[in-house]
């Protein structure tokens, strides 16, 4: 049975992950966070309305050392045994000010601001993660279940994948793809629009990347670890022209995240029909 720790749940993307995750009959108990409690708010009233499988618990900012581990600590009581799907999903980044007649200036050019929020949107979406992974596995939450072997003893991959294997899913974006960003300049050396156009929070998801790959590397007898683009999305960050719904997004990225069942399946960045994207 399934143990699974959304963050950023109170919204969103988030959100559509905690209602498609409901659908899921192996997902015995599902941990939202949110950065505050609210009383009245979507996720109080799904945790109202299925008393005992949703718990929603504070992680004030992924990007601070003690929120992580106050979050470790209220895991620690509702699921003493840790998570084995963890979705690193909470992400920020930057909007533009689009009220008449406001032209905000300085963030996309480079600037002092525009440094600012390369600092502020890095450390949510890039060092975030990594901190949020690395406190559960500090704290024995994000481990090899049903063994009574230790890693050592656990001979082969098939052992492994009987033992369950805690899968890591980094929420990244098209954006993160260096591969694809390296097209912007080829030809007459007109940059393409369509590429790399939020440069900011595209090289956030370019550090995610690298922190994927260096948690696929490290945790390579113990966890699957990948990067999904989740798609273009009706959300606060997607807009309203974005193709999918929250929860035709979470759910086809859900299908792909329980695909993955050995650690062959770790180190991917795939979208979320399961089609490898460009590093
Ligand atoms: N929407 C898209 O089209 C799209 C496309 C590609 C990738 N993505 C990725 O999908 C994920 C979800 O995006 P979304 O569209 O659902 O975004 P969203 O609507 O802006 O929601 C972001 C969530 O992250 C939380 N959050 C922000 N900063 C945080 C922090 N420092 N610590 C803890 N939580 C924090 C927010 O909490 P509050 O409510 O308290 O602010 C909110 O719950 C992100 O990683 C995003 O980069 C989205």
């Amino acid at each position: 049975m399934v143990t699974a720790l959304v963050t950023g749940a109170n919204r969103g993307l988030g959100l559509g992950f905690i209602r498609q995750l409901l659908l899921r009959p192996q997902v015995k108990t599902i941990i939202g966070t949110s950065r505050s409690l609210p009383p009245d708010d979507i996720l109080a009233s799904l945790v109202g309305s299925n008393k005992g499988r949703i718990r929603r618990v504070i992680l004030e900012d992924i990007s601070d050392i003690s929120s992580c581990a106050n979050l470790a600590e209220q895991i620690k009581d509702i699921s003493p045994n840790g998570v084995n799907l963890l979705i690193n999903n909470a992400g920020y980044a930057h909007q533009p000010d689009r009220r008449p007649g406001v032209r905000e200036t300085g963030l996309s050019f480079p600037s002092v601001a525009g440094a600012k929020d390369y600092e502020t949107t890095w450390r949510i979406n890039a060092f975030g993660p990594l901190l949020l992974t690395a406190t559960l596995l500090d704290h024995g939450l994000l481990t090899l279940t049903r063994i009574t072997t230790n890693y050592s003893t656990v001979n082969s991959e098939e052992e492994v994948a009987i033992a369950e294997v805690p899968v890591v899913v980094n929420i990244s974006s098209r954006q993160a793809s260096v591969g694809m960003a390296a097209e912007m300049f080829t030809g007459d050396g007109d940059p393409r629009d369509d590429l790399y156009f939020h440069h900011i929070y595209a090289a956030s998801k370019v550090a995610l990347s690298g922190v994927t790959l260096h948690l696929a590397r490290t945790l390579r007898d113990r966890a699957i670890v990948g990067a999904i683009h989740p798609g273009f999305i009706k959300t606060e960050m997607g807009r309203l022209g974005a193709d999918l719904t929250t929860d035709q997004s979470a759910s086809h990225v859900l299908d792909v995240a329980f695909s993955w069942k050995t650690l062959k399946d770790s180190g991917q960045y795939v979208d979320y029909l399961g089609r490898r994207l460009p590093w």
